[in-house]
């Protein structure tokens, strides 16, 4: 989608101000999105935050800056909201790497299986799930399930691994995972750790197992948030997460030192969004999020059975 030209970036904001009250619109944005949403948005926060947000605003209008399931997910929790996606192609790679068709014929070779699905997916494949997760509660959820049932974990099977790996769980994993936090390799942590001894190593668990166990703490993006807030101040950080995190990180710890794990550790999708986009979307309602209603319903028993979850 081509944007008009965008006016000089303080004309943007104070017009994005005015659209937002006119239409009694909130602005909600994922923690990776680019600072210049992040700026302007009333709520940032990790895919668990911004679900709770979703599920609870008054507002009219939920413009979403992230990417479609969140977005998605927003309308599943907010029914009767119109959500916006500002960017209709900023889509995440994972939640396209099982259909629902995959996940039936999955099901159907495990009979009596629990389905446990990571909110990185379609509202098909929610809808065909008995229980969603985040990376911030996916332990959690997962300990809250029958121990002599089989799980199905899906699509993630990288999270799946690490918050089941010293339990006592008949675990069955789908192939999926994020291609950016998979170019994150055991050497890459090596090698930064031989550069700066004294660093605290923080990956996502979105991160293969190995490179997972090689690190000091595994958090979703929020829980990364509550962790600096710990250190003390010159901690060097070693980050294996998208790259937008560090400025995320920064803002909040401007006194440590935040080194990405890695080269090229940027979602494309998550960059999409720009001051412009999020204009065009109040203005002209671009663009519209539905889910199906009987989908959505289904769906919504899913994720609201994560949200019990303590
Ligand atoms: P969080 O839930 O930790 O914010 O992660 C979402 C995501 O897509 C990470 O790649
Ligand atoms: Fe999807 Fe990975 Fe981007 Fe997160 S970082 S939205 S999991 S592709």
């Amino acid at each position: 989608m081509t944007p008009s030209v965008p006016p000089q970036q303080p004309e943007l904001i104070e017009e994005i101000a005015r659209l937002r009250d006119r239409r009694n619109a909130v602005i909600l944005a994922h923690n990776y999105e680019l600072a210049e949403v992040q700026d302007i948005a009333d709520f940032t926060g990790d895919s668990l935050e911004l679900s709770r947000k979703a599920a609870t605003v008054e507002a009219e209008v939920i413009v979403f800056c992230g990417v479609h399931f969140m977005a998605e997910t927003a309308a599943i929790l907010a029914p009767g909201r119109v959500v916006l996606l500002p960017v209709a192609e900023a889509g995440c790679p994972m939640a396209d790497m099982i259909t629902p068709d995959e996940l039936r014929a999955f099901q159907a070779e495990n009979p009596g299986a629990i389905t446990v699905t990571y909110v990185n997916s379609t509202a098909g494949i929610k809808a065909l799930s008995d229980v969603c997760c985040t990376s911030a509660n996916a332990r959690a959820v997962v300990e809250s399930l029958p121990a002599d049932r089989r799980i199905l974990f899906v699509p993630d099977r990288h999270l799946g691994e690490w918050v089941t790996r010293d339990l006592e769980r008949d675990v069955v994993f789908w192939p999926g995972f994020c291609p950016v936090h998979q170019r994150i390799l055991p050497e890459d942590l090596r090698r930064k750790r031989d550069q700066f001894p004294a660093a605290v190593v923080l990956v996502h668990p979105e991160c293969d197992l190995p490179v997972c166990e090689a690190a000091d703490f595994v958090e979703s993006t929020g829980g990364m948030l509550r962790r600096i807030a710990e250190l003390p101040a010159g901690t060097t950080v070693i980050l294996g997460t998208e790259v937008g995190m560090i400025n995320r990180l920064q803002r909040a710890r401007p006194d440590l030192v935040l080194i990405p794990a890695g080269p090229d550790l940027v979602c494309a999708n998550m960059k999409m969004t720009r001051l412009v986009h999020v204009r065009d979307a109040l203005l002209h309602d671009r663009h519209r999020v539905t889910v199906e209603p009987g989908v959505a319903a289904r769906a919504r028993v899913a994720i609201e059975r994560m949200l019990a979850v303590p």
